[in-house]
């Protein structure tokens, strides 16, 4: 059913240049979360952390009781095999067919028969759509088609943790929105525990059971959808109505001046918000139900009686069979 992944007090820097400081957050266990953040706040290289590929100065990554961190690099290695990793291009080889591109790990790190390696990579082909493409190298595909490759190849060693890195970056909206889909039902049948890093709006609004940000080297939040939603930290909010004013800049942090200015013009936008939470994707017909999405409902009924009243009303109404029909 997946498998949590629990981050304490995680501190990266890289010299002198601190990229975020005392990040803790658990990933549910079989959920799927997003990592929001403006560009180079440092979610690649929180990626590169949880799978040990960086070694942050403070903190632990805990999985299976294996720090890593700290943990013997020899018991890292052994739970690294639990993850499965989608980077941004792809990463495919482009002299191999996609066939051969998404067998490599199997014919690297295990010693199955070529017969059970055929069944696997063509069961994970089918997953993602690409039947009949097996053949072709990554030159004579489209961009999209790219990204689902390195979906497929991700799931060869049936991971339980996967990680996407801008899985969407270079996608038109359409293929997009298949992308968000393929997500969701791969999570349905698969029930592993998902990150996906990037900053497209739509898919943090839709895919996601659990939202985090990096912002100013901190995590500024991390929690389910439903509260994220109807969240009025203004960094929060901010990002996700793709706005100008609020206190994220081009250069990331707005000087304290412009700020002032900005609320001093009258800006209500900031406070008057809707609070409204939008439906989230559900698994295509004739897949299982989302065990992580009812375990998240569960967590968030529990922490109700903490939120303020306007996202109360928003979540519970999100909740009723009336504004679930109305996306069906
Ligand atoms: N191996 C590295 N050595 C030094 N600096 C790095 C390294 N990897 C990333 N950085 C720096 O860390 C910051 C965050 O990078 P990154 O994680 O790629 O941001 P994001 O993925 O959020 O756009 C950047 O300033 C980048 O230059
Ligand atoms: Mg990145």
């Amino acid at each position: 059913m997946g498998i949590e992944v629990v981050v304490e007090g995680l501190t990266k820097s890289f010299g002198k240049q601190n990229i975020w400081q005392d990040v803790s957050l658990t990933l549910p266990a079989g959920e799927v979360s997003v990592m929001l953040g403006p560009s180079g706040t440092g979610k690649t290289v929180f990626l590169k952390s949880i799978i040990g590929l960086l070694k942050p100065e403070q903190g632990r990554v805990l999985i299976n009781g294996v720090d890593m961190v700290n943990s013997p690099e020899r018991e890292i290695m052994e739970t690294r095999k639990l993850f499965g990793l989608m980077f941004q291009d792809g990463a495919l080889f482009g002299s191999m067919s996609l066939f051969d591109n998404i067998a490599f790990p199997l014919r690297e790190h295990t010693r199955k028969k070529e017969s059970e390696i055929r069944r696997i990579v063509m069961e994970r082909i089918d997953i993602v759509g690409l039947l009949g493409a097996e053949g072709k190298l990554p030159g004579e595909i489209s961009g999209g088609m790219r990204k689902r490759a390195g979906l497929a190849r991700a799931l060869v060693l049936d991971p339980q943790i996967i990680l996407c890195d801008e899985p969407d970056s270079g996608l038109d909206p359409v293929r997009t929105a298949y992308l968000s889909q393929l997500l969701i039902d791969l999570n349905a049948q698969i029930d592993a525990t998902m990150l996906i890093v990037t900053h497209n709006l739509d898919i943090a609004a839709t895919v996601p059971d659990n939202m985090g940000m990096l912002f100013c080297r901190n995590l500024v939040t991390f929690g389910p959808r439903e509260v994220l939603l109807t969240s009025d930290t203004p960094v929060v909010s901010q990002f996700l109505a793709g706005r100008r004013e609020g206190p994220i800049g081009m250069s990331e942090e707005k000087d304290a001046a412009t700020l002032a200015a900005e609320q001093l013009n009258g800006n209500t936008a900031l406070t008057a918000a809707p609070r409204s939470v939008v439906p989230q994707l559900e698994p295509s017909p004739g897949m299982p139900v989302r065990q992580g999405a009812l375990r998240r409902r569960e967590r968030v009924m529990a922490m109700m009686g903490q939120l303020p009243e306007a996202a109360r009303t928003a979540i519970l109404h999100s909740y009723t069979p009336a504004a679930e029909g109305a996306h069906r």
